[in-house]
């Protein structure tokens, strides 16, 4: 039927390393397809936050022993998140969420900017990678949005074209839909901004749990991400150019250092999740090294777990598709075509008919069966795809951690609801 496999993945050991995978309701198992929104933590995140607070709660820079290692601890978080995005750890900035991030860079990247200066975003994106941009319309800053084309959720290539001119200062564009999975093509927009001396503002957020990020070879200026979407705490974080992060200068307070990427970071920072970030990565690279010992660096570690899940989840969303389709009445949002698996990723949205999503979520929920439904604040996506007054879409999110029985307990529970209300 198709020539994904997903056999040949150590399913058994990676559900090992989820402790809360195996929480039970009513009777059910739970099925976690809810990972768009957080995805589960392994236990190696759960020990580092645990162990910060055992041995190394502290404000930075004292003189003794809690603060030191403290210190020690982000240098370490901030060189795994080096090692994830492939930059240098100075170009690493922790922050609360990728919307604060965003909104804290916008506002800076906005004092330099003049009335009909233009920025182009896009009606694929999350709100939080539109509203921090739009703000600035409050100083005249012009925005142009680039269209999808509806039959398959992708980009508007040619719409990005037109609205990509000498007056653009900063493209902000998603690397993968939080709602329909689409891929964008990344470096092609990188190329077409810088050709026109623009800034390239990539949101990673949704992208990061299913592909390996590489800053340097898609010469991004900036790129944000979200750990607790890629099995680790929640908070958010950016790669920035170093040229950029000393360049452009964020709002904070007077004693705090002018030194990046510290100076972006205000305020004190939730220290027991910048911990977790850490072992989140060394869990991507610990799975990387169960899949191919042969790997020497923590970045070949990480290559090597990410082309397993690329492979793993490509099954798994393969098999929900083609089961999907045998539903009557199901309509899928964005790429189908298993030929074009490359340009999408393992995250799902429909509708049943014209029933509810809301209906369906509770319907499967109370099965153990997580899901989510609605907008997902991809709001102009919603909108564009007309979905927006009737309750959104269903949402199903795959990731390495999910099995091929969780795709057949959420079909058949689909098709008993379908069933139900025929
Ligand atoms: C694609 C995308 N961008 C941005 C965000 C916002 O991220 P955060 O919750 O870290 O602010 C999300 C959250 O769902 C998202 O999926």
């Amino acid at each position: 039927m198709h020539s994904f496999e997903t056999k040949s993945f150590d399913i058994a050991w990676v559900r090992e390393q989820f402790p809360s995978l195996s929480l039970q309701y009513r009777r059910h198992g739970s099925a976690f397809l809810d990972g768009p929104a957080g995805t589960q933590v392994p236990k190696q995140v759960m020990d580092a936050v645990q162990y910060y607070f055992l041995g190394a709660n502290a404000n930075t820079y004292g003189a003794f022993l809690t603060s030191q290692r403290t210190n020690e601890m982000i240098l370490s978080a901030r060189a795994a998140m080096a090692d994830f995005f492939n930059c240098d750890p100075n170009e690493v900035v922790f922050g609360q969420n990728m919307t604060t991030i965003t909104f804290a860079l916008a506002r800076a990247i906005g004092r330099e900017l003049r009335p009909g200066d233009e920025i182009v975003v896009t009606t694929l994106d999350h709100d939080a990678n539109v509203a921090p941009w739009r703000a600035l319309e409050e100083k005249g800053v012009v925005i142009q949005q680039v269209d999808i084309r509806e039959t398959d959720c992708t980009l508007d290539m040619d719409d990005l074209k037109r609205k990509i001119s000498v007056k653009t200062k900063l493209v902000a564009v998603g690397y993968a839909s939080n709602m329909v999975g689409t891929i964008n093509p990344v470096v092609e927009i990188t190329k077409l901004a810088h050709a026109v001396g623009a800034l390239l503002f990539i949101d990673a957020v949704h992208y990061a749990p299913h592909g390996l990020i590489d800053v340097k070879a898609l010469d991004c200026d900036f790129l944000v991400c979200s750990p607790y979407k890629f099995f680790g705490p929640h908070m958010g974080t950016l790669y920035g150019k170093r040229e950029h992060l000393e360049k452009f200068k964020p709002y904070k307070v007077r004693p705090a250092t002018n030194t990046s990427p510290e100076c972006w970071e205000t305020g004190t920072q939730v220290q027991e999740l910048i911990a977790g970030i850490g072992a989140a990565v060394d869990y991507i690279a610990e799975l990387g090294r169960h899949c191919d010992p042969s790997v020497k660096t923590r970045r070949e570690a990480l290559q090597a777990a990410y082309r397993a899940t690329h492979h793993y989840e490509t099954g798994l969303l393969s098999r929900l598709i083609s089961e999907l389709q045998s539903i009557p009445e199901i309509h899928i949002f964005g790429i189908t075509d298993p030929e074009r698996f490359d340009e999408r990723c393992s995250t799902l949205s429909f509708r049943l008919g014209s029933h509810n999503p809301t209906a369906i979520a509770k319907f499967l929920g109370e099965r153990g069966i997580f899901t989510w439904d609605g907008n997902f604040y991809a709001l102009n996506l919603s909108e564009r795809l007309g979905v927006e007054q009737h309750g959104g879409v269903l949402r199903v999110g795959l990731v390495h951690y999910n099995t091929a029985e969780e795709v057949e307990r959420l079909v058949d529970a689909l098709r008993e609801f379908a069933a139900g209300t025929r």
